[in-house]
C-alpha cells in the first residue's frame, strides 16, 4: 500500500514548518523539511558554490546522506549521521540555499534523497515543490500563503526566540528576493499543485492553521 504523503507547500516564513510539525505529531508520522536539506547543502559548500561547475558539484554531493528518525515534532534530519542543526537558519544560509536551489544538478541530487525517503516513511513533506514535482501522486496537498509583511514579522519573531535577532525591513526586502528567485526559476519553481488545497493564513492564528489543515487530511 503507498505510504501517506501530506505535501506542505509555501513561500519563506508562512509558518510551514511549525505547521508540518504539529501535524506530523497528530499523524504520528515524521516530517521532512527539505528546506533544510538545501540549507545544509549551501552551508557545507559554502558561498559561491552555485557558480561551481555541474562535476564538480555531483562530485561533492555524492558524499552527501541524509537520514530521517524520529516522528511528529521530534524528527531528526541528518547529514552524514551529524544531525543538521540551528547554524542552517539565517536569511542568509536561506539565500545561499535559493541560489543552489536554481541548479537543476542540485534538484535531481534532492528529488532522489526525498522520494528515498518517502519510499521508507509516511511524511508530512514541506517545501517549495512537494507537491508539484516530488511527490504530485500525494494524497493531500496543501500551499500556504501570506503576505510578505506577514511572513517577515513571523521569521522576524522566530529568529528572536532563536537568539539570532534581524531587523524588520531588511528581513522583508530578503524574504521578497528569496521568494522572487524561488518563484521564476525554470526548474520546479514555488507554487501550487493545481490540486492543493490553498490557505491564505494572514489573518489566522496558528490554532486555525492547524485546524483548517487537520479538515482537510480528514476529508
Ligand atoms: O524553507 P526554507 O526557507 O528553509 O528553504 C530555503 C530555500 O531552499 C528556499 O528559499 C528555496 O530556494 C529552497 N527550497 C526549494 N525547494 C524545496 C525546499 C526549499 O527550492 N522543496
Amino acid at each position: 500500500m503507498p505510504k501517506l504523503i501530506v505535501t506542505l507547500d509555501g513561500p519563506a516564513g508562512v509558518g510551514k514548518s511549525t505547521m508540518a510539525k504539529q501535524l506530523a505529531k497528530e499523524l504520528s508520522i515524521p516530517y521532512l523539511d527539505t528546506g533544510a536539506m538545501f540549507r545544509a547543502i549551501a552551508w557545507k559548500l559554502g558561498e559561491g558554490a552555485w557558480r561551481w561547475d555541474e562535476t564538480e558539484l555531483e562530485g561533492e554531493m555524492a558524499g552527501f546522506d541524509f537520514t530521517l528518525s524520529g516522528v511528529g515534532e521530534t524528527s531528526i534530519l541528518s547529514l552524514n549521521g551529524v544531525e543538521i542543526g540551528d547554524e542552517i537558519r539565517t536569511e542568509q544560509v536561506g539565500m545561499w540555499a535559493s541560489n543552489v536551489a536554481t541548479l537543476p544538478v542540485v534538484r535531481t541530487f534532492l528529488k532522489q534523497a526525498q522520494r528515498s525517503i518517502g519510499d521508507r516513511f509516511a511524511l508530512v513533506a514541506e517545501g517549495r515543490d512537494m507537491g508539484t514535482a516530488i511527490f504530485p501522486d500525494a494524497p493531500y496537498k496543501f500551499f500556504l500563503d501570506a503576505t510578505v509583511e506577514e511572513r517577515a514579522r513571523r521569521r522576524f519573531l522566530q529568529l528572536r526566540d532563536m537568539g539570532k535577532p534581524a531587523e524588520l525591513e531588511e528581513l522583508k526586502e530578503q524574504i521578497e528576493a528569496r521568494d522572487l528567485q524561488d518563484r521564476s526559476r525554470t526548474v520546479a519553481p514555488l507554487k501550487p499543485a493545481d490540486d492543493a488545497i490553498t490557505i491564505d493564513t494572514t489573518d489566522l492564528s496558528k490554532t486555525e492553521v492547524f485546524e483548517a489543515l487537520v479538515q482537510g487530511v480528514k476529508k
